[in-house]
């Protein structure tokens, strides 16, 4: 019989303090968010100092909620996980020096976990039958990835933005209008309201790479020189340009690399327009498309617990001196 490990996983990269117990590595026995947004919401933007303090004070009783919830207590965990960059530097400190202390008391092995590899790993929990190889497009507030997922630890990235990730690009144009951060839910919302009427500029390359700081600036020109544009024909325009643009890209890489199976992920793929266009390729190409449950979108520890049991069967166990990597990368 296959040996049952639960794990225990920490996830402090940004302004969610979230920490999850998995059994197997699929199955989510419990996934406590402690989201720091409202506070920060006031700032226009995560506030660094503010979310590292936070995170400080929320997360033993984080701890505590998700062993309640999952049933379990600290002698029945078999392995610890955390995320160790890319994030703040400050915030990723949180839950690395936590889990570091958690693995060293319970003399546990300690797995580190890069957050983009978290986020891919959200598709595993919602599709318990998804296996690698497929195609993964991480769009999120940090990251604009096309990766080949070749196996579960092994990456190769096609594609990445040369600017602004699309979600930075979504919060910034919610800022330029006058909505909230994070401003991506709000635009999704404002969108279904509106006409995609407005031309804006789509950025090509001529290979895999994106850029969004181009559409992001023609719509600060746009809505300064007019004051009076309609915001929500302004966010579906906004919508339907950059999601041609994730598109065009992925179904390029679809040609190139013949895979058959496509994931989203990240805090953008929770957008309903860009899951009802990309749900199109199924017929398009003749593929399957993937995208995580909603809450398992944007931050969560239960994304980063599974990405920290398949490092573990792989081996990839951390030492007592892991540091925090602020600009981590994915695939070498
Ligand atoms: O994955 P995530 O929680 O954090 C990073 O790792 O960056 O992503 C957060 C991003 C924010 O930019 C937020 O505006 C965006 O995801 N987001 C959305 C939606 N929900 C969250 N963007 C567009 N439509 C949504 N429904
Ligand atoms: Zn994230």
């Amino acid at each position: 019989m296959k040996e049952e490990i639960i794990s225990l996983g920490i996830e402090t990269s940004c302004d969610e303090t979230s920490v999850a117990i998995l059994k197997n590595g699929r199955e989510v026995l419990s996934n406590i968010i402690d989201s720091q947004i409202k506070i920060h919401e006031k700032f226009g933007g995560v506030v660094p100092e503010i979310a590292s303090r936070n995170h400080v004070e929320a997360i033993s009783n984080v701890t505590n909620k998700a062993l309640e919830e999952a049933n379990v207590s600290f002698k029945d965990i078999n392995l610890i996980s955390c995320t160790y960059g890319p994030g703040l530097v400050g915030a990723l400190l949180v839950g690395v020096s936590y889990a570091k202390a958690l693995s060293f008391a319970l003399q546990k092995p300690l797995v580190a976990v890069n957050h983009i590899e978290g986020h891919i790993a959200a598709n595993y929990i919602t599709f318990k039958e998804l296996e690698p190889p497929f195609l993964c497009l991480v769009i999120s507030g940090g990251h604009t990835h096309l990766v080949h997922i070749k196996d579960y630890t092994e990456f190769e990235i096609l594609g990445k933005t040369r600017d602004d990730a699309i979600g930075e690009a979504y919060d910034k144009v919610a800022r330029i209008i006058g909505l909230e951060y994070p401003g991506g839910p709000k635009i999704d919302k404002l969108a279904k309201e509106g006409e995609a009427n407005i031309e804006l500029p789509e950025t090509h390359f001529d290979n895999l790479d994106f850029s969004f700081s181009g559409i992001k600036t023609a719509v600060l020109n746009l809505y300064h020189k007019n004051p009076k544009t309609n915001k929500a024909n302004l966010c579906a325009s906004f919508e339907k340009a950059s999601t041609n643009m994730l598109l065009r890209n992925t179904k390029l890489a679809i040609k190139q690399t013949g895979l058959k199976k496509l994931a989203l992920a990240g805090g953008v793929s929770a957008n309903s327009y860009i899951r009802q266009e990309f749900k199109k390729l199924e017929e398009e190409l003749g593929i399957k498309v993937y995208y995580p449950n909603l809450q398992l979108c944007t931050d969560n520890a239960a994304m980063i617990t599974s990405a920290g049991y398949y490092n573990y069967l792989k081996g990839n166990i951390a030492k007592m001196d892991l540091n925090a990597i602020p600009n981590l990368k994915i695939g070498g």
